[in-house]
C-alpha cells in the first residue's frame, strides 16, 4: 500500500541495492555531525533563538510552537526557505494517509500483491483511488520545492540548503536520474525529521518541568561556561557535560521511534527462527532502554546515571537506529 502512495521512493521504504546506496551517500553528505555543526550552525542557532523566543511570548501554545519551528528548520536545511501554509497542510495529509497504508492487517492489496494493478474503477478497488489521490499530493510536495530552488539555483539567487548543494555537487553530465535521485533524498526529510525532534524536544520540555531539581543542575551549568548574556552555541557543547547526560537521558526515557524496522535480504536462522526473506525485524529500542540490568530503576528520570567512571551505556547508539537497512 506504502508503494501505491509513491512512498517507496522516499529513502526509508527503500530496500538495500545500488538506489539505497545512492540515497545514503547523498545524505550523509549533508547530515553528518562535522558538516552539521560546521556548515549548518548558523541554522540551528537561528532556530533555536527563534524556538526560545517563540515559546516565551507563547508558553501555553507550547506543542504547536515547537513543532512549527521543528518544520521551519527541516524545510529550511532542505530548500532553503520556510513552509507554506499549503505545504504543510498537504504534508500533514501525506504523514496521516502514510500511517493509514502502514496498519498491519488493514488492507488486502498487503497479502495479495497482484491486487495492485486493479483499475481503480473496478468495484471494490476503492483503495486504488485513495492511494491514487495521496500519491498526487506526495509528488507534488517533493517536485514542488525541488524545482522551485533549481530555478532559483538558475537564476542565481538560492539560499544554502540541502538540495542546492547536493545538486551543485553533482557531476556537469549527470542526468535525470542523478537529479531525482537528490530529489527523493530531500522528500524524505521532513517526513523523518519533523516528528522524531518535535517529539525528543517535547519530551525534553515535559521532563525539566517535572524535574525542577535537574533544571537547577542544567541551568548552573549553562550560567558557569556560558553566562547568561547569550544562548549556548554549538561550540560550547564539549564544556556542557551535564547538559549532554540530559539529553541522552530525554532519549532513553522517551525514545522517538521505539520500534525500528529492518529487513533481511537473505532467508536467516537466528537462535533456532527461521526469518524468511524480507520478512520485517522490529528492534525493541524502547525495551532495550528500559532494561533494568543496564538502566537501573529505568522508570526514573535520572541524567546523572550517564555521569562517573562508570555510566550506562549512551542510547543514542540505538535511539538513530542501526545503520543501513
Ligand atoms: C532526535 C531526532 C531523531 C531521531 C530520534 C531519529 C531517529 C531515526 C531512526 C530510528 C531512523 C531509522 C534508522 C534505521 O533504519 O535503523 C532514522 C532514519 C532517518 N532519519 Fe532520523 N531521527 C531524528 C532526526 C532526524 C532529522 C532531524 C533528520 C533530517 C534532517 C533525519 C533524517 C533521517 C533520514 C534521512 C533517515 C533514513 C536514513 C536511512 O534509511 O538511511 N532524522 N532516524
Amino acid at each position: 500500500m506504502a508503494e501505491l502512495l509513491g512512498r517507496h521512493n522516499n529513502v526509508g521504504f527503500t530496500y538495500y541495492g545500488p538506489r539505497l546506496k545512492k540515497l545514503r551517500r547523498i545524505l550523509h553528505k549533508s547530515l553528518n555531525p562535522v558538516v552539521l555543526s560546521k556548515s549548518w550552525a548558523y541554522l540551528l542557532k537561528q532556530q533555536s533563538t527563534e524556538l526560545c523566543w517563540a515559546l516565551s511570548e507563547n508558553p501555553d501554545n507550547g506543542y504547536h510552537v515547537v513543532e512549527l519551528v521543528v518544520q521551519e528548520l527541516i524545510t529550511s536545511f532542505t530548500y532553503g526557505r520556510k513552509p507554506d501554509e499549503e505545504y504543510l497542510a498537504l504534508s500533514r495529509i501525506i504523514s496521516e494517509r502514510t500511517g493509514e497504508a502502514l496498519q498491519p492487517g488493514r488492507w488486502t492489496v498487503n497479502f495479495i500483491p497482484a491486487l495492485k494493478w486493479v483499475p481503480s474503477w473496478l468495484p471494490g478497488a476503492g483503495f486504488q483511488k485513495w492511494a491514487q489521490d495521496a500519491r498526487r499530493i506526495f509528488y507534488r510536495i517533493v517536485r514542488e520545492p525541488f524545482q522551485e530552488c533549481k530555478l532559483k539555483m538558475k537564476a542565481g539567487v538560492a539560499e544554502q540548503s540541502f538540495v542546492q548543494q547536493s545538486l551543485s555537487e553533482l557531476a556537469s553530465d549527470a542526468g535525470h536520474r542523478e537529479e531525482e535521485v537528490v530529489m527523493f533524498a530531500a522528500g524524505s526529510l521532513f517526513s523523518a525529521g519533523t516528528e522524531t525532534l518535535s517529539a525528543v524536544l517535547l519530551s525534553f520540555i515535559a521532563l525539566m518541568a517535572r524535574n525542577p531539581d535537574v533544571q537547577l543542575k542544567a541551568f548552573n551549568e549553562i550560567s558557569t561556561h556560558v553566562g547568561l548574556e547569550r544562548l549556548p552555541t554549538i561550540e560550547d557543547r564539549r564544556f556542557l557535560t551535564f547538559i549532554d547526560c540530559i539529553i541522552q537521558e530525554v532519549h532513553r526515557m522517551h525514545p522517538a521511534v521505539c520500534l525500528v524496522p529492518h529487513s533481511n535480504t537473505e532467508d536467516q536462522i537466528y537462535n533456532g527462527y527461521h526469518i524468511p526473506k524480507k520478512s520485517w525485524v522490529m528492534a525493541n529500542v524502547w525495551a532495550m532502554l528500559h532494561d533494568n540490568a543496564e538502566y537501573p530503576q529505568s522508570d526514573e528520570f535520572s541524567p546523572s546515571r550517564f555521569e562517573g567512571t562508570s555510566p550506562s551505556a549512551d542510547p543514542r547508539i540505538m535511539t538513530y537506529g542501526f545503520g543501513r537497512r
